[in-house]
């Protein structure tokens, strides 16, 4: 089938989502993170994805931003950084302007160029995409951003995935879908879409019952497996 649909996850995949704690460490206040803001970063992250299929598996759902605080205050404590308010503070600051990957604007520019449906598929909500949106400068290329806030669960509840063919009216086979998660990309294959990861860092497959379809190492040659070129 063609693909007229090029969805994506938002963090991790267009947005570096350790760019707020390497971008902290840099700064003179915060002398402790610099040898350890890529360790916060880790950790924020796994604890915040914990939160989320917790919530998903326990019907607890809440606002993503306040998973996002959850999971800082776990990563601080665990890395011994919780004794600095200011920096929790700062660090909850940049996460609402984090920069896209290099890559990013050129890859979508090239999609909507080719015809394609752009959008963000997230478990972010509403007002968080949209500043991070708004500072990574791609409004103009996607044609919309989909939030998991109005139908209440997070990924990879197949709620999430429906939300795509509600607001565009494709075929799950027309629609291209890239995340960094791996088990987000799984999930999707599973569900009938074609899937790419992002798997900057060269990790392990997830042991899932499906596979995703594409794995790249950045977001580049988007527009070739989307059919264009
Ligand atoms: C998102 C997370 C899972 O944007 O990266 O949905």
């Amino acid at each position: 089938m063609t693909i007229t649909t090029c969805i994506f996850d938002a963090y991790g995949t267009l947005f570096d989502v350790a760019a707020a704690a390497r971008q902290a460490a840099r700064e003179p206040e915060f002398p402790a993170l610099k040898d350890r803001w890529a360790d916060v970063a880790n950790q924020w992250r796994l604890k915040q994805l914990q939160y989320t299929w917790l919530r998903a598996l326990t019907d607890a759902h809440t606002d993503f931003w306040e998973v996002t605080q959850n999971g800082l205050d776990w990563a601080l404590e665990a890395t011994g950084l919780d004794g600095d308010p200011a920096l929790r503070g700062r660090l909850l600051d940049l996460y609402w302007q984090l920069q896209a990957y290099p890559e990013v604007f050129e890859m979508l520019s090239a999609l909507k160029a080719g015809g394609m449906q752009t959008a963000i598929l997230s478990n972010g909500s509403p007002d968080m995409l949209a500043g991070a949106v708004k500072s990574a400068g791609i409004g103009a290329v996607l044609d919309d951003t989909l939030s998991v806030q109005s139908i209440g669960v997070f990924k990879p509840h197949h709620r999430v995935y429906d939300m795509v063919g509600a607001r565009f009216g494709c075929a799950r086979d027309e629609v291209l879908f890239v995340s960094s998660n791996g088990w987000d990309a799984a999930a999707a294959t599973g569900y009938g879409f074609e899937t790419v990861w992002a798997n900057r860092s060269g990790e392990p497959t997830d042991r899932l019952p499906w596979v995703p379809v594409h794995m790249v190492s950045d977001l580049t040659n988007i527009p070739e497996l989307a059919g264009l070129k």
